[in-house]
């Protein structure tokens, strides 16, 4: 994750839940700009006269909710009707989340893979916390109020804990309406020293034998790879794009924290709290170590941009 957290594993939830918003929210600043980049890329819809059809909008792995509140101001801001639903399986985001309910947004605990029906297989790689709705006799989770298809399905910084994405956008493409949209924003910043860093210090001694050899390694594709898939699946127009955020840090020592409230989390989740503090205080020294004593820092930030309309 870059903005990246738990993908699977066998210690997976052993310590629930990872994520702690207020330390997810110190760099809250630099990480809404690619929220307002993807949202850029969407048609907002118009009121439409005589046409009582509500506009249905979907936002996986919502967080804390402030941007899914935005994306449902400017869905809603041509003066159409417009429900729009905050999913993510994290109890601590949701409760924060829930503050920003109420005309026409809402909030539910699910995962990624389950609102995407994807087999009970394939959940089995997803992080999620909460237990999976149980599919009905027909496949489909007919109990959940997000069943039907949708105008919009978006997702800013989430997909990247879902493995498989091939399946995964197959899937989700699938619960579009005709015309609708699709619009996901990744990190891919695996390459970047500071996640390097990480997966180095878990693969050694005392953290491999207690992850049972876990490793966080992104599943994000190359930009050419959306763009076929999407092309694959039937997307009418498309625009993938990979676009690099420059983010002026005081220090260095500022990356530890923001790794801390995303990446990090994936090693909280399957440590136990001494392990997981001895890993952040020799991550700490090597990224120190490692990178140049600059001040500002200037972290650079890889992302995937997707947009396609059915
Ligand atoms: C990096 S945060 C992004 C939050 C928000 N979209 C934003 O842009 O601020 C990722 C969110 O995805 C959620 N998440 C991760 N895996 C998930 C899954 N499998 N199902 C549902 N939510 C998931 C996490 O709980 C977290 O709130």
């Amino acid at each position: 994750m870059s903005d990246e957290q738990p993908g699977g594993g066998p210690q997976r939830d052993r310590y629930s839940d990872p994520w702690n918003p207020a330390q997810y929210e110190r760099f809250k600043n630099e990480r809404s700009q690619p929220f307002y980049d993807l949202l850029s890329l969407v048609d907002l819809p118009d009121s439409v006269v005589g046409t009582a059809e509500e506009y249905r909008a979907i936002d996986l792995g919502c967080g804390t909710g402030e941007l899914t509140s935005a994306l449902h101001r400017a869905l809603a801001a041509q003066g159409r009707s417009v429900v729009t639903t905050g999913l993510d399986n994290s109890p601590a985001m949701l409760e924060q989340a829930r503050g920003h309910s109420g005309g026409g947004l809402s909030f539910e605990q699910a995962s990624i893979a389950d609102f995407a029906g994807l087999p009970a297989d394939y959940a089995s790689l997803d992080p999620g916390r909460g237990a999976p709705a149980a599919p009905s006799s027909n496949g489909k989770h007919d109990s959940l109020p997000y069943t039907g298809n949708f105008d919009l399905i978006f997702s800013n910084a989430a997909l990247q804990y879902i493995e498989n994405h091939p399946a995964l956008l197959a899937a989700l493409s699938a619960r579009l309406k005709p015309g609708g949209q699709l619009a996901v924003q990744m990190p891919a910043n695996d390459s970047h020293p500071a996640y390097a860093l990480a997966q180095a210090i878990a693969a050694e001694e005392p953290f491999a034998p207690a992850l049972g050899g876990y490793l966080r390694k992104s599943p994000v594709l190359e930009p050419e790879r959306y763009s076929e898939l999407l092309a694959r699946l039937n997307f009418r127009e498309q625009h993938v794009r990979l676009q690099v955020y420059l983010h002026s840090l005081a220090e260095v020592s500022e990356l530890v924290e923001w790794v801390r409230g995303t990446l990090l989390n994936n090693y909280k989740q399957r440590l136990s709290p001494e392990l997981y503090e001895l890993f952040v205080a020799l991550y700490r020294e090597r990224l120190l170590a490692e990178l140049p004593d600059e001040q500002p820092y200037f972290f650079t930030f890889r992302r995937v941009l997707l947009w396609g309309r059915m």
